[in-house]
């Protein structure tokens, strides 16, 4: 999906810059001009770092509770 029409950004373009290591708009914003032009897609950029960003946590958490059940 687009997030930011002026310059033609997707969630997934967002996701990787997340993947990549950014966790705000400003570290993505390195990588891509979201948010650049109007504006107008700051909030959403936003709610797509931050959801992602908890959703690599999560699986980070699960891969550690794994391993340790694992271990035991
Ligand atoms: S929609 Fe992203 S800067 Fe305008």
């Amino acid at each position: 999906m687009y997030v930011c029409i002026c310059h033609s950004i997707t969630d997934r373009q967002i996701r990787r810059a997340v993947d990549q290591g950014a966790r705000t708009l400003s570290e993505v914003q390195r990588q891509l001009p979201v948010a650049a032009c109007c504006g107008r897609c700051a909030a959403v950029a936003r709610e797509v770092i931050r959801s992602h960003a908890d959703g690599a946590a999560q699986d980070r958490e699960a891969s550690y509770c794994a391993a340790v059940a694992f271990a035991r």
